[in-house]
């Protein structure tokens, strides 16, 4: 069993299934006012190097539900790399705390932390990887539709979220179509990786790069931003490279039956329209709550049965 939840590929589908079937428990047991004291006297450290919403409040609010206590950390706060070495800032957080969460601008940060502490480390975003939000993704397709028979389409920046549903699309057998332009396809290790867990599950993954292909027959559209933090100066030739890429009405007629699905925050009129995200078919929402579950079940995991 590994230590640290980096990547979904580092867990074996059976883990990741028992995560997601906890996750289901979880909420139904929330729903009922239920809140199981089970990490009751741990401590989560939650360092972010980006901006946070969602990850933030319900990792937060995960360990309050669950008995436990959260502290927020940032940059300006601890300096990794400036006042003090990332190795010195996880070794010390190993003898405080239980659980550390890290949003770091680049993967090789999270890794590092993830060898050093002697406690759990969970990757809250990378410029690689998203795991946290492709298991809250697999939460609420799951609630839809069997995963061996959904058809996922996701249009648009082929980036951590893509990377991270990929993986966790290849190892849980759901079939995934991407739709990128040709130089914004997943990093070719991650997809590599994909294809490799897909041959186990019997997943179907493609990629195109016609979104009209994509779409057709899928039962969730999944689409992310064209520029992802730390790519605000690329913002303007992205909006040019995926200006044909937009989930919107017109795309959406070639998927009668599907979904709308996005991790958010969104930019309205960027890849999606105010009308597709805010309209009848839109599941923004449900995912956004599945994270709260979702990651409670990855912080019991870890920090129960690691
Ligand atoms: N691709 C986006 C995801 C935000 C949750 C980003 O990295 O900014």
């Amino acid at each position: 069993m590994p230590k640290d939840f980096i990547s979904v590929a580092d867990w074996s589908p059976e883990a990741l299934n028992e995560i997601l079937a906890r996750a289901g428990e979880l909420k139904a047991l929330l729903k009922k006012g239920e809140r199981p004291q089970t990490l009751q006297g741990r401590t989560l450290a939650m360092y972010f190097e980006h901006p946070s919403l969602r990850t933030h409040v319900t990792f937060e609010s995960g360990m309050t539900q669950l008995g436990g206590h959260a502290i927020f950390l940032s940059p300006d706060r601890i300096g990794i790399g400036t006042r003090e070495t990332a190795a010195d800032v996880a070794r010390n957080l190993s003898r405080w705390v239980d659980v550390i969460v890290a949003r770091t601008a680049s993967h090789s940060l999270v890794e590092d932390l993830a060898r050093m502490a002697s406690i759990p480390v969970i990757n809250g975003l990378t410029d690689r990887l998203h795991p946290c939000q492709a298991m809250a993704d697999m939460l609420t397709i799951g609630e839809r539709s069997a995963l061996a028979r959904a058809v996922v389409a996701f249009i648009g920046d082929g980036n951590n979220v893509a990377n991270s549903l990929a993986l966790a699309a290849g190892s849980l057998g759901v079939e995934l179509r991407l739709a990128t332009p040709r130089d914004y396809r997943p990093q070719p290790e991650v997809w590599r990786r994909a294809e490799e867990l897909a041959r186990a599950s019997g997943a179907r993954l493609t990629w195109t790069e016609d979104p009209v292909e994509a779409v057709k027959g899928a039962n969730f559209v999944y689409t992310d931003v064209w520029a992802s933090m730390g790519q605000e100066k690329e913002a303007e030739e992205r909006r040019r490279a995926f200006r044909d890429y937009q989930v919107n009405d017109a795309l959406l007629a070639h998927a009668p039956d599907a979904w709308v699905m996005h991790d958010l925050p969104a930019h309205r009129g960027e890849e999606i329209t105010s009308e597709v995200l805010d309209g009848p078919r839109s599941i923004v929402l449900d995912q956004a709550e599945n994270r709260l579950h979702a990651q409670k079940a990855v912080l019991e995991r870890v920090l129960l049965q690691g």
